[in-house]
């Protein structure tokens, strides 16, 4: 049977090359990057897979690429996705994060009548800092930094697609995303690409401390990539996910100083900590219900314990 087609925007990022793995299983994955933070060695070398270096921003990239292929689903990832660049540099966030979604939408809407669904990466940051906890999908919506704002405005976008255009569309607000290839090299990664990173060169002999911003007690809802990726297929072949928003979380909440504990055990290796000044802007307490995805099938295949071990396992390997 002759494979669907599937754009993947970002498709050589962090997310997005766990995401193009998994589609390429059953379908023909196009990706669009422009390698800003993405890599090609985030991608497999694959006889189903066509790679498209352009640019979001560019209305021109984004026509040739729907003028050539037919979409069944798009998954649009492309994004600036540091909080830290997006206050450094709003404009140029927002040409990417903002009109980006706008040009890749007006593509989309053409093909809408066969479109199967529209899938938007959108952010916890929608939720900013307001402090009524878990967030639920009807939370107050306060983002704090030009990524929020930006990210908040292109969901709004995406499912206003839907009712103004019959565009299929669904929009996943990621919590804290880990695991393998997540890139520890800005102090605004991840916490826990650094903290593997620590933990790697530490067992490699080498001096290594961890910053530990605060004192340790703020939490997080940590979901490992994997089940960023099963949900975003389920948002894609739903029905019932149709022009709505997602948490994509693992419902666990963990403070900073347990996850370190839990992953020193994992790896049997003690990390130095340099205690340093809260973060400006720090959110104390980010954590997810998950109840409107689960309704629809998402179940976590990962607690945080098994999403370490796996991760610690992958990276020790790719140290040595
Ligand atoms: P990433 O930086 O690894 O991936 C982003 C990809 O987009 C990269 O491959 C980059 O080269 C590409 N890109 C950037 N600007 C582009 C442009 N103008 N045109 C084409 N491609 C462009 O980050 P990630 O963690 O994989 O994030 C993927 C998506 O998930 C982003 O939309 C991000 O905002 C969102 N998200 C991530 C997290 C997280 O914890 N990692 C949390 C919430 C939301
Ligand atoms: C994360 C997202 C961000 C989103 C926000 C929404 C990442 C990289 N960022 O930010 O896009 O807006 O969720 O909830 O996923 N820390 C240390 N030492 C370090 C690095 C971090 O102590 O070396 C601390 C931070 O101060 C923070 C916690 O660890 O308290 C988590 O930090 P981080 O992984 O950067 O994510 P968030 O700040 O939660």
């Amino acid at each position: 049977m002759r494979r669907k087609t599937v754009l993947v925007t970002g498709g050589a990022g962090f997310i997005g090359g766990h995401l193009v793995e998994r589609l390429l299983q059953n379908y023909r994955v196009v990706v669009l990057d422009n390698l800003s933070t993405g890599k090609m060695t985030n991608l497999p070398d694959h006889p189903h897979l066509d790679f498209i270096f352009g640019d979001v921003s560019q209305e021109a990239d984004i026509l040739t690429i729907f003028e050539n292929y037919q979409f069944s689903y798009v998954y649009h990832l492309a994004a600036v996705a540091s909080v830290a660049a997006s206050i450094e540099e709003p404009l140029v966030t927002h040409q990417t994060n903002m009109d980006g979604t706008i040009h890749i939408l007006n593509a989309a809407k053409e093909q809408a009548s066969t479109l199967q669904k529209f899938v938007f990466a959108s952010s916890a940051a929608v939720y900013g800092s307001e402090p009524t906890l878990p967030k639920h999908e009807t939370s107050a919506i306060a983002p704090i930094t030009p990524y929020g704002i930006d990210k908040y405005a292109a969901e709004s976008y995406v499912l206003a697609y839907s009712r103004l255009f019959g565009l299929k569309s669904s929009a996943a607000r990621f919590f804290n995303v880990y695991g393998p290839r997540q890139n520890p090299q800005s102090p605004y990664s991840g916490v826990l690409s650094i903290l593997t990173d620590c933990i790697n060169r530490k067992i490699m002999g080498n001096e290594a401390s961890f910053q530990l911003y605060g004192d340790g007690s703020q939490v997080r809802d940590f979901v490992y990539v994997e089940d960023i990726v099963a949900g975003l297929i389920l948002l894609a072949e739903s029905e019932e996910s149709q022009a709505e928003v997602f948490n994509i979380a693992s419902g666990e909440r963990h403070s900073l100083l347990e996850v370190i504990a839990m992953y020193e055990l994992i790896a049997g290796e003690k990390l130095s900590l340099t205690q340093r000044e809260e973060r400006a802007g720090d959110i104390h307490q980010s954590y997810a219900d998950i109840t409107k995805i689960e309704k629809i099938g998402y179940r976590t295949s990962h607690t945080l314990k098994m999403g370490l071990r796996k991760y610690h396992e992958y990276s020790s390997k790719a140290y040595v």
